[in-house]
């Protein structure tokens, strides 16, 4: 039997805007996606949202590895699914860790990621890559497409980071739907997204700096700001409103949607411990589900 793992993520900054070439900063979550895969005559895989079209993708991620074979794939989550934490990457990932694993291979976290990308392709369309890079390899990460791949500049984190993800269970369209959603509407006024895509441009500088520095205020003011440009791109929901606003009224220094938004999770950053568990508290009695992380 092969094992493999892929971890969740969150983007802090940038996510849409990362589509067009423009830096985003993510970190991985402690939260994983585990893959166990054996041999078999046939490719199954053992999951309640098992699809065709995740079997497509298992099959690109194989392609990309030169492999053969079929296999039982079992998969565990401690993330939900769809829901803009990175859980496709996550889950490609692994798979490609746990077939390396099985067919006795040497992998580097560089090849893992291309392979999964693969996969990711079939997933997303053209996905930024920023979702396999961090499910592969952890931490937090400046990240910016370039012509032939992608530039990744691991992030030194001065303060710990205490998160809360809130996800509003809302089924959202896909992430290659929304990502069209926000082109046709860029298409429709060029000139004013250029002008939200310069204020992000101007964020990112300070954002790595606030980080590493460990000014956390900074930072979440960034991700306030951050909000409010995606919003203004149409990617929020009610249920997303909800969720921040609930952050926002305990004090929480920054919140935002994470991930392609329009439903999926929120990411907030929280005072301290006891902030981000008052926070994921009051995210449950409205009725989501909360999860709490720590990035160091
Ligand atoms: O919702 P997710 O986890 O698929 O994240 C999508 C993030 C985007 O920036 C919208 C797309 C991308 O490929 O980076």
């Amino acid at each position: 039997m092969g094992k493999g793992f892929g971890y969740a993520k969150t983007i802090l900054l940038g996510e849409h805007f990362v589509v067009y070439g423009l830096p985003a900063i993510g970190a991985a979550l402690s939260k994983k996606i585990e893959i166990e895969v054996t041999k078999a005559p046939h490719m199954k895989i053992e999951a309640a949202h098992a699809d065709g079209k995740l079997l497509l993708g298992l099959e690109a991620a194989k392609k990309s590895m030169k492999i053969t074979e079929n296999f039982n794939v079992k998969i565990k989550s401690e993330i939900p699914i769809g829901s803009g934490l990175g859980s496709s990457a996550a889950l490609s990932v692994a798979f490609v860790r746990a077939v390396a694993d099985e067919s006795k291979m040497f992998i580097t976290d560089h090849e893992i990621s291309k392979h999964a990308y693969e996969s990711e392709r079939v997933f997303h369309g053209v996905p930024s890559g920023i979702d396999n890079t961090l499910a592969t390899q952890g931490g937090a990460i400046l990240f910016q497409k370039t012509q032939t791949g992608a530039e990744i500049t691991p992030l030194k984190i001065g303060r710990p980071l205490n998160l809360v993800i809130g996800n509003t269970g809302k089924k959202r369209g896909s992430t290659e739907d929304i990502i069209s959603a926000v082109k046709a509407r860029r298409d429709k006024n060029p000139e004013i997204y250029n002008d939200l895509f310069n204020a992000e441009k101007k964020m990112i500088d300070s954002a790595v700096t606030a980080i590493s520095s460990g000014k956390i205020e900074d930072l979440g003011e960034f991700m306030n700001i951050n909000h409010g440009l995606l919003c203004s791109m149409g990617v929020s929901s009610r249920e997303n409103e909800m969720i921040i606003y609930a952050a926002r009224d305990l004090g929480a220094l920054g919140a935002k949607i994470t991930g392609a938004g329009c439903g999926g999770s929120c990411t907030i950053l929280a005072k301290n411990e006891k902030n981000a568990e008052e926070i994921a508290n009051e995210i449950r009695k409205l009725g989501f589900i909360a999860i709490t992380s720590l990035v160091q």
